[in-house]
């Protein structure tokens, strides 16, 4: 049994557990690398202290007392504020908005200052997580911006020892290895060193995500993936990212992801996070082109505890059209199927809108080039119908130039699964908006723009 003198001598070296029910029926052997081993949580400590050491190293940062600054989507965060805590240093971690709350206490229970700025901002804004981040280090005393987007410690922790790992843990048998990308650490590094020993190398990605081709726009794995903002305009890719090193992206439905997440923990006794249950999803897909000879590596990032509150909450699940609810009658029984969306980009005018549209209601959208018939739900800003349109500019004709956007009322989302009971007393909350319109889900995107009396009774 090893004993440590620091937290920080027990990040690395964790277990690779073989999955053995999610694989039924499958050829190859699948080997998950449990990474929330590690004692932050993830694999993102072994990039935290691989980036503090060397700043420290290079006198970017002072040995004891510096502030450490990172935009994080939460486990980066973590593992810096256990190293600052080590080290001494104070943490400031830049979140986005839409990270789940549990993620927000654990940086707040290691010592660390938690800024929230919206998660869907064009990159040139200067809220952006990013911006914001390496402003507050600039103007802070001591202060080091982490920046494991572009911060070569971090792939280079993993080609020094998440590859050997996994290639000493499974006797150089390893064929394959499967791991999503958010900043591209994990992959470049750990596929940098076991592509050198032909190992095939896969990238597993949300379907919406840039990375393997998506239209960029939100999805609902978190920390993997490539959210792009329509407005940005030059590449945001992050440095550390080594395409190059990837033989070939596996794109995953949000659906399938969940799904394999919540498999996991019921079926494996493995409670991990969404983009485990992404990789998984993607490494069960390869696997089923594979024979009894390969031996497919998994990363596993981090655990279910971090989401608890979503992937795992049937409540949440049935909200964002992810699952049915256990007993009906359900939203889509009392709001029959309708002929699909219509939509109007924010920025069009009013008189575009009503040459486009005969009647109805229409969802007014953040401008994004897609060939996806529904949208992603946070892109959906409101509604407006052609009749209330119609009246405006019967009474008030100069309005014709009006940005549609001006005239967009905001309204509730429900899932289509979702109990009627449920969607009823949501509705009711005082949270809620309060339209005549329901924005109707499935599988986090707006499929329908549906009236809201036959919710609320
Ligand atoms: C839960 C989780 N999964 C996957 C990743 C992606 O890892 P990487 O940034 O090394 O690509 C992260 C990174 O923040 C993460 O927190």
């Amino acid at each position: 049994m090893t004993v440590h003198e620091s937290v920080l001598d027990a990040v690395g070296e964790t277990p690779l557990v073989r999955l053995v029910r999610v694989t039924s029926g499958l050829q190859p052997a699948v080997y998950g690398k449990v990474e929330f081993s590690n004692p932050g949580g993830s694999v993102k400590d072994r990039a935290a202290l691989a980036m503090v050491r060397e700043a420290e190293r290079t006198g970017a940062l002072p040995p004891t007392g510096g502030v450490i600054v990172e935009a994080t989507s939460g486990n980066t965060g973590v593992g810096l504020a256990m190293v600052a805590a080590q080290h001494g240093h104070r943490a400031v971690c830049v979140v986005p908005n839409t990270i789940a709350r549990e993620k927000v206490t654990l940086l707040q229970a290691y010592g660390a200052e938690v800024v929230q700025t919206i998660g869907t901002l064009p990159r040139e804004h200067p809220d952006h997580v990013k911006n914001l981040a390496a402003s507050i280090a600039a103007r802070t005393p001591g202060g080091w911006y982490a920046n494991q987007y572009d911060n070569p410690a971090n792939p280079l922790v993993h080609e020094l020892t998440t590859g050997p790992e996994i290639w000493t843990q499974t006797g150089g048998r390893v064929t394959h290895l499967v791991a999503g990308i958010g900043t591209g650490g994990t992959i470049t590094g750990t596929g940098r060193f076991l592509s050198r020993h032909g190992v095939t190398v896969v990238g597993a990605d949300p379907e919406a995500s840039v990375y393997g081709g998506g239209d960029g726009s939100p999805y609902y794995v978190e920390s993997v993936g490539h959210y792009r903002h329509p407005a940005t305009v030059g590449e945001d890719s992050p440095d550390v990212y080594d395409p190059a090193v990837v033989d070939r992206i596996i794109r995953v439905p949000d659906r399938e992801s969940l799904g394999v997440t919540r498999a996991l923990a019921r079926e494996e006794g493995l409670l991990v996070g969404g983009s485990s249950g992404c990789a998984v999803a993607a490494a069960l897909r390869l696997a089923a082109e594979l024979g009894p000879d390969d031996l497919v590596v998994v990363v596993l990032p981090d655990s279910g505890r971090n989401y608890l509150s979503k992937y795992f909450d049937d409540g949440w699940m049935t909200r964002f059209g992810f699952q049915d609810a256990a007993a009906g009658p359900r939203v889509r029984d009392v709001l029959p199927p309708a002929d699909g969306l219509a939509v109007a980009p924010a920025g069009a005018p009013v008189s575009e809108v009503l040459r486009a549209h005969r009647a109805g209601p229409v969802a007014v959208i953040v401008p994004r080039e897609s060939g996806d018939p529904t949208r992603s739900a946070p892109e959906v800003l409101g509604v407006v119908t052609v009749e209330a349109l119609r009246a405006l500019l019967d009474a008030e004709p100069g309005r014709a130039d009006d940005d549609v956007a001006r005239h967009a009322v905001r309204a509730p989302a429900v899932g289509a699964g979702e109990a009627v009971a449920a969607a009823a007393t949501r509705l009711g909350a005082v949270d809620e908006p309060a339209g005549e319109h329901v924005l109707l889900l499935v599988d986090g995107r707006v499929v329908a723009v549906r009236p809201a009396a036959p919710l609320r009774g």
